[in-house]
């Protein structure tokens, strides 16, 4: 039967169909079969579920190792094998002015039609051709490379989901390498530090950046945040945060922070900070309420102070000074925003791993709006923009399911309008679970390598349109590097087998053993002052 593997067994849904394999054939779950339909047409599909028997072990009541031992002695130890597998159809491929298009046909493919193994200059077609950014090649096919359509990732999003030590870090320097090359922006908020030291080859530029904020360029939602004030929990502190906040903002405006300070006792000149500012502006109304004038008079405003509230504003002065004591070194005035380091054909390194969530959940929310907004300007003044690509890695920290947080808002932002304006998200997250489903919907490009976790399992089924639950039944079984991908940035799902990341990854991690059996070598020396 030349080139045939299998034929039409059954029919069981409009998309899919069962073939029995040809003796000695093995299906493999992930390759890509063109099936016989009517006349000379074909339609191509994926096979996504394999069984296998064997007729003379099969359907006998066996009950120990011996007994099947026995059996295959007597048929000359060689039992038969026989092999089922689902395809899920694709559609019937056509050739048109843009390339390969795949039409799913109106009726099911009949059954006792020739099942052949796709070939594969047909995939290439479908998986080299379209795309731009080189992931690696088919899982089933090392001669047909997968390149994504990264414009689809830039409009459409996507997330990265997997187990831990699966390879998603090793996908994402794999995309954002030959992001950069093509002269594409990248900002990736790296949550543990583990990409500090990244080299990507070929003098690509790569900034790294440890955190910071320039608190004068935050809004008063973002400073009530990292003060840990909120209008639901302590709304007396919100309403003296905003009515200070609101006469620096305006003193700064007038180009009067200066004059401000000074009339609040403080030294005016040199940088302008505004968490200085705001601390003398509390300071003042603090005074106030000790008063007889029951409000605060600087520049040309009076802000109102009640003496009962006096509690409410020494507790907002204690939250500014433990402010400054917490993050001094990362707020900083003048510093200016993340989004500045943007450069077109570089990529920019966030180091998290030093900070704690919460001031993280700022600067990344802060970055990701501030990038969104830029872009939105310019495309609404009609300005040339750069479209930009920006990663989150860990993204079920910042962006879970169980709580709002800044970093959630901006992104969900992005999710819905990013596509208009050109700003792209990559999410990255070994618990799917854990992050916000909203988000996580939004992000219609996904690459799901291994997952083991049955509810982590099912919310990626739910977030993903293709995956079938033969496809879930696979997850637990890919190995290091190995993917399905789904979504626009590919005609059609694939698995694939990623390249390695040629470049230099940063963040090795510790092998314990080697450091112990060393300092045991070395006894009484100085490796012992390590733990000190
Ligand atoms: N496609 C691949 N080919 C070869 N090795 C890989 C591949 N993907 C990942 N690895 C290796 O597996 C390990 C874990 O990968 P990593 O990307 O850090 O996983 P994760 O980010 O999912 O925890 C690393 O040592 C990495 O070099
Ligand atoms: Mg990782």
């Amino acid at each position: 039967m030349n080139d045939i593997i299998g034929m039409i067994a059954e029919v069981t849904t409009p998309t899919e169909v069962e073939f029995v394999a040809s003796k000695d054939h093995i299906p493999q779950v992930g390759d890509y079969v063109v099936l016989e339909f009517d006349g000379n047409r074909s339609v191509l599909g994926m096979i996504t579920h394999v069984e296998r028997g064997s007729m003379e072990l099969s359907e006998r009541s066996l009950r120990f190792a011996e007994e099947v031992e026995k059996i295959v002695r007597m048929i000359g130890g060689k039992p038969s094998n026989w092999a089922r597998a689902t395809v899920r159809l694709l559609g019937m491929v056509t050739s048109t002015e843009n390339g390969i298009e795949l039409v799913m046909p109106r009726s099911p493919p009949p059954t006792g039609g020739a099942v052949r193994r796709a070939p594969s200059d047909v995939l290439r077609r479908i998986f080299s051709d379209a795309g731009q950014v080189k992931l690696g090649h088919l899982l089933t096919r090392e001669d047909v490379d997968v390149k994504i359509d990264i414009n689809e990732v830039v409009s459409r999003h996507l997330a990265v989901l997997a187990v831990t030590g699966a390879g998603k870090s090793n996908s994402i320097a794999v995309i954002i390498k030959e992001v950069v090359e093509r002269g594409g922006p990248v900002v990736l908020f790296d949550m543990h530090s583990e990409y500090a030291g990244i080299d990507l080859g070929n003098d690509c530029p790569v900034i790294e950046l440890d955190p910071f904020l320039d608190v004068n360029k935050l809004s008063l939602k973002e400073l009530a945040k990292l003060l840990g004030v909120s209008y639901e929990k302590a709304a007396k502190q919100y309403i003296y945060l905003r009515r200070a906040w609101k006469l620096i903002d305006q003193a700064h405006k007038k180009d009067k922070i200066n004059e401000l300070i000074r009339e609040a006792g403080g030294n005016p000149g040199g940088d302008v900070d505004f968490l200085e500012c705001l601390e003398l502006v509390v300071k003042k109304m603090l005074d106030a309420t000790g008063s007889d004038r029951k409000s605060v008079k600087l520049i040309d405003s009076e802000i109102e102070v009640e003496s009962k509230d006096k509690g409410s504003i020494y507790s907002l002065l204690a939250r500014i000074g433990n402010l400054k004591e917490t993050y001094g070194d990362i707020i900083k005035p003048n510093e200016g925003e993340i989004a500045d380091r943007i450069r077109g054909g570089a990529l920019v390194v966030v180091k998290l791993g030093s900070v704690d969530t919460e001031i993280s959940d700022v600067i990344v929310g802060h970055a990701l709006s501030t990038i969104l907004a830029r872009a939105k300007r310019r495309v609404m003044h009609k300005m040339p923009h750069v479209p930009v690509l920006t990663v989150l890695e860990e993204a079920h920290i910042l962006i879970p399911n169980d709580r709002t947080t800044y970093t959630r808002e901006a992104a969900s932002r992005i999710a819905r309008e990013g596509r208009k304006f050109g700003v792209g998200l990559i999410l990255v997250s070994q618990r799917p679970k854990k992050l916000d489903q909203d988000v996580l919907s939004q992000m219609v490009n996904k690459i799901i390598l291994r997952i083991v976790e049955p509810e982590d399992q099912s919310y990626v089924i739910r977030a993903t349109e293709f995956m079938s639950e033969e496809m879930l039944g696979y997850l637990p079984s890919l190995n290091v590097g190995e993917a399905i991908l789904v979504g626009p940035m590919v005609k059609i799902p694939a698995m694939v087998k990623f390249d390695k990341f040629e470049g230099k990854r940063g963040g090795v991690s510790i092998k314990a053993t080697d450091i112990w059996g060393r300092s045991s070598e070395e006894k009484g020396n100085p490796y012992w002052e390590m733990i000190r």
